[in-house]
């Protein structure tokens, strides 16, 4: 799992020692462990999210991880273009690459430690897909995509493109130096990630070495999941097993805490999670397939939109002769995408 890593992390500035008396550590309310998937036209995805109710997740909707998986040369999959329109989407590359294109001109290639911030507002076209040479030679693909939601008063925003290059992302420590924490969006005891949301949000990519403890400040008005990229650990007060593919959510307190386990398996050295909050928007949720809007009669007004070409159309260099588009994605396709996105999770 390369992202961005360091010789000596003690090199890196600290996060302060939280003094037990003065902080609540957060609690585990629930451990769900996401279910495979495909995605697109065919690659591995794990919905991080299933199962969970929209509530505990506010201000996110939506999760994979995608991968990790070790393509055959011919093999690597992306998505055809397709709409969205009413939140942003967060695309981070742990190992691979990927590219985007967007019918507002946006685009670029995001590879080990990159990340794509994409906000549809009131509607954007997109296709993601490995570059050609990947597709030739095959290779190790992994990363995750998170939809965050945007209020009703900024579903309409106009499209943005944000590059986060690894190298932007701001580094820090635990106080022993045991975990890597790579600050994307957000803050953490004062240090900033260069993401820009409309939705206040903290999202971490953090590497912890085996048996290595992290107790991280966290906003209290702020909601908190754990999601386990790879390898075995535990997380909030009682110290409940958290395992690669599974999230935890936490109650209210101003403490995270993970921890990892002192044996870890070879395939992943270190545990790896994603910890991730935001402010709850606290509205009401219609979501369906590429769409994330307040009302049903908004998301039926999406499709109509869509479909008249008011969300954007797909750039000519992409379009084929005789109308239609290369790789389009059909209201059908859509819909199945969306049924894939509700499987119910397997409890643990
Ligand atoms: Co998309």
């Amino acid at each position: 799992m390369p992202a961005v890593t360091v010789e000596n992390p003690l090199t890196l500035p600290r996060i302060r020692v939280i003094d037990p008396q003065a902080a609540r550590d957060r609690p585990v309310l629930s451990v769900t462990t996401a279910p495979s998937a495909l995605e697109g036209e065919g690659f591995p995805v794990r919905r991080a999210f299933a199962g969970v109710s929209l509530a505990a997740l506010d201000p996110f909707v939506h999760m994979d991880q995608m991968g990790e998986v070790e393509y055959a040369p011919g093999e690597p999959k992306g998505t055809p273009w397709h709409p969205h329109r009413g939140f942003e989407t967060v695309t981070y590359m742990i190992d691979g690459i990927f590219e985007h294109h967007d019918s507002n001109g946006g685009g670029g290639v995001i590879t080990n430690g990159d990340t794509q911030w994409m906000t549809a507002g009131r509607g954007i076209l997109h296709i993601e897909r490995p570059p050609e040479h990947l597709v030739v030679s095959g290779g190790l693909f992994h990363g995750f995509q998170l939809w965050v939601n945007l209020p009703r008063r900024l579903k309409f925003a106009p499209p943005r493109y944000q590059d986060i290059r690894a190298g932007a992302v701001s580094l820090l420590t635990s106080p022993d130096g045991g975990a890597l924490i790579r600050v994307i969006a957000g803050e953490v005891d004062g240090h900033r990630g260069p993401g820009i949301t409309h939705t206040p949000i903290t999202l971490l990519h953090v590497t912890l070495a085996p048996g290595a403890l992290l107790r991280l400040p966290w906003q209290p008005h702020f909601n908190a999941l754990v999601y386990a990229l790879g390898g075995f650990g535990s997380v909030g007060t009682d110290r409940r097993p958290l395992r690669y593919g599974q999230l935890a959510v936490l109650g209210r307190g101003d403490v995270v805490t993970v921890e990892a386990a002192r044996n870890q398996e070879s395939r992943s050295p270190n545990f790896d999670v994603l910890v991730l909050g935001g402010e709850p928007i606290r509205e009401p949720v219609a979501m369906y397939g590429p769409f994330v809007m307040n009302t049903k009669a908004e998301i039926l007004q999406a499709f109509e939109d869509y479909q008249k070409g008011v969300l954007g159309s797909v750039p000519a260099e992409y379009a084929v002769p005789h109308g239609g588009v290369r790789g389009e994605a059909s209201a059908r396709e859509m819909k199945a995408a969306d049924t894939a996105k509700r499987e119910p999770p397997t409890a643990s």
